[in-house]
């Protein structure tokens, strides 16, 4: 099953895509997880990418394409995967199909986290993440059960994202609503998209998705 998660920055992508890669065993492929890592390299898509992201504007199309181009075509994403932030244009969402369609691969879903500005900024602001493990926490909707201690692996150093600051975050909300709501448009024409309400709690959220997902002829 190959899907991809769409969503405003906070709707909660990561948290249901990692949810989601455990319980269906897909591969999770988040374009920010990838740059931030290309980034922290010094690689020269990090170099290019670091200022732009710092200011919450996208990273130009043809970055974006040739990594997912070239990830897709790993032997671990051959049972499936998730795409976690990726497409985020019109022109990211036609190449897809493209780079799909010559790798004889379909797409599945593409499933809408649908939240309120808003709430997403208190989101973010609140959001940190397990340096060792990666797993997300919010101090108030997803506390450690120890506070300081990674439930997943027993971390005690957190980290938080440059780009999560209030500023930046209206940024980013601004960029979602010109360029990639579009996308909803372009996936609601063929009955791939499934739209899920990411107001509610994180375990309903993924409980609309899974309902949605039984749903689907794979
Ligand atoms: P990216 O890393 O994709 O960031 P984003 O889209 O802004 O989304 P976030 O990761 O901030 O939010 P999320 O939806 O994953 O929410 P999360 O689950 O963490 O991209 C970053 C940057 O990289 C972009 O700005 C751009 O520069 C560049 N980039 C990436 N992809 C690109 C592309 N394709 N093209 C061009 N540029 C690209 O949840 C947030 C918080 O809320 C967490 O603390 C969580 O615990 C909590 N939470 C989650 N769900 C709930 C819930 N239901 N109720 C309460 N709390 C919840
Ligand atoms: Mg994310
Ligand atoms: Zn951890």
């Amino acid at each position: 099953m190959n899907l991809i998660l769409l969503g405003p920055p906070g709707a909660g992508k990561g948290t249901q895509a990692r949810m989601l890669a455990e319980s269906h065993g897909l591969v999770q492929l988040s374009t920010g997880d990838m740059l931030r890592a290309a980034v922290a390299a010094g690689t020269e898509i990090g170099v290019q990418a670091k200022e732009t992201m710092e200011r919450g504007e996208l990273v130009s199309d043809n970055i974006v394409i040739g990594i997912i181009a070239e990830r897709i075509e790993e032997p671990d994403c051959a049972s499936g995967f998730l795409l976690d932030g990726f497409p985020r244009t019109v022109a990211q969402a036609e190449a897809l199909d493209a780079i799909l369609m010559q790798k004889n691969k379909t797409l599945d879903a593409v499933i809408e986290i649908r939240a309120d500005d808003e709430q997403l900024v208190e989101r973010i602001t609140g959001r940190f993440t397990c340096a060792k493990c990666g797993v997300g926490y919010h101090e108030v909707f997803r506390r450690p059960l120890n506070d300081g201690i990674c439930d997943q692996c027993g971390g005690s150093e957190f980290t938080r994202r440059k780009d999560d600051n209030e500023e930046t975050v209206r940024s980013r909300l601004q960029v979602y609503h010109a360029q990639t709501v579009p996308l909803i448009g372009y996936y609601g024409g063929n009955g791939r998209l499934k739209s899920v309400d990411g107001m509610l709690d994180i375990k309903s959220v993924n409980r609309q998705i899974e309902e949605a997902l039984a749903g689907l002829q794979v």
